[in-house]
């Protein structure tokens, strides 16, 4: 994989695809607030680096997943990249133009206008259908029209590496191109986990369905030593354990594939490590009322939307010894105050782990920065969780495999 410090950008516009797929929120005035900018951040050393070199960075990012039949319907739609083209300038203190569309007369004027060092975005590249298209020909075609924008490719977007999409797939093949920082740092991050970790190695997994998780699961039960299982998928390996969950998030149809799962991890010797007691609350709202149950003993009408005290030191107890870790996935509604002791307390019990550290995902990233925990507490803080799972599964990432061809 060539790396863009290997690429002469001198002079050359540069059509950059980074991962800016940032949360928002509704400000009080109704405009979008952004929640978390990690991800602009993780963007900002390759676009330093770029436009010190004299490359005009034409930058191309995806916001959230614009819905309708067309160009038109999408761009009314939105959300469109304004809050995050005003983030990012702020962050890299210069002026970033947004283009008023993806690939229309706005961009080339703006593209064709950029000096060298000067940094512009395009609108959300999900405004054009073809960006996500299945049909190839229809993809490639799209592509053709943004790598006119540009004269080589900088990969930088992690996030999204695991999309077929025509930014990430279709563009640097009609370009020459190369890795950005961000994605070697981040792919450099998940070979240290899948080649050769040091043990013992422990995986935290949470989130809400086990069905997104099965295969890196899998997976990973030939590599890791441990798999804690916490937060709304766990309810469905409690549930194939034979335990009442009541009304918490259950995978009825994955039950038989999570028991086939248990038995083949038992087989192989690697421990599966269940919360013991959950916080059972009479509904999902912030204010719910809720108490402590045992995992055996779990009442039909509650919900759990937390681990309770004793899973939490269970699962403390659990990373102590560990000498890597990879933690994907929430353990509880961290959202909610009320229910975020669970999701707190393996942040904790992570950051005081001796060795390597990692946090993959929007989410998990984005609960350690709520839960107010410093970038600093672990090794790495992944700015892509489907991406490192997929990395995590062996599965091939498509934007991965077109940097390195
Ligand atoms: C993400 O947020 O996971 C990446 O930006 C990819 O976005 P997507 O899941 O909408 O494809
Ligand atoms: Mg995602």
């Amino acid at each position: 994989m060539r790396a863009v410090a290997d690429l002469d950008v001198s002079g050359q516009t540069v059509f950059l695809r980074a991962d800016l797929n940032v949360p928002l929120a509704r400000a009080a005035n109704g405009s979008a607030r952004i929640t978390d900018d990690g991800r602009i951040r993780a963007s900002l050393p390759t676009i330093g680096d770029l436009t010190r070199r004299g490359a005009r960075v034409l930058v191309c990012a995806h916001l959230g997943r614009p819905k309708g039949d067309d160009y038109a319907a999408r761009a009314a739609g939105g959300p469109s990249l304004r809050p995050v083209a005003d983030r990012l300038a702020e962050l890299a203190g210069a002026d970033v133009a947004l283009a008023a569309d993806v690939a229309g007369p706005s961009a080339a004027r703006i593209a064709a206008g950029l000096a060298d060092g000067a940094i512009a975005l395009l609108e959300n590249v999900r405004f054009e259908p073809a960006e996500t298209a299945k049909d190839d020909a229809t993809r490639e075609e799209f592509a053709a029209r943004l790598a006119v924008l540009a004269t080589v490719y900088v990969g930088d977007g992690f996030g999204a590496l695991h999309r077929k999409h025509a930014s990430v797939f279709d563009v640097p093949a009609q370009l020459p191109h190369a890795a950005g920082e961000l994605v070697q740092e981040e792919i450099g991050v998940l070979r240290s986990l899948t080649e050769n970790p040091e043990r013992p190695y422990v995986v935290v997994l949470g989130g809400a369905k086990p069905s997104d998780k099965l295969a890196v699961i899998t997976n990973l039960l030939d590599k890791a030593d441990r798999l804690i299982i916490g937060g709304g998928m766990s309810y469905t390996f409690l549930a194939a354990r034979g335990l009442e969950v009541g009304r918490s998030l259950l995978e009825r149809d994955q039950i038989g594939n999570v028991r086939a799962l248990l038995d083949d991890a038992s087989a192989r010797g690697v421990e599966i490590v269940l919360p013991v007691d959950l916080v059972g609350a009479t509904g999902f709202s912030a204010d719910a009322e809720h108490d402590v149950y045992p995992a055996q003993a779990f009442p039909a009408d509650r919900e759990s939307l937390d681990m309770g005290p004793r899973t939490r030191e269970l699962f403390a107890s659990k990373l102590a010894d560990a000498r890597t870790v990879f933690w994907n996935g929430p353990v509880g509604v961290f959202e909610f105050p009320a229910f975020a002791a669970g999701t707190r307390a393996v942040a904790k019990a992570i950051s005081e782990v001796h060795g390597l550290t990692v946090v993959g995902g929007g989410d998990s990233a984005a609960a350690v920065r709520q839960l107010d925990f410093p970038d600093s507490a672990f090794s790495h803080i992944s700015t892509g969780g489907g991406a490192s799972l997929e990395y995590l599964e062996g599965k091939t990432l498509p934007g991965l495999a077109a940097l390195n061809d």
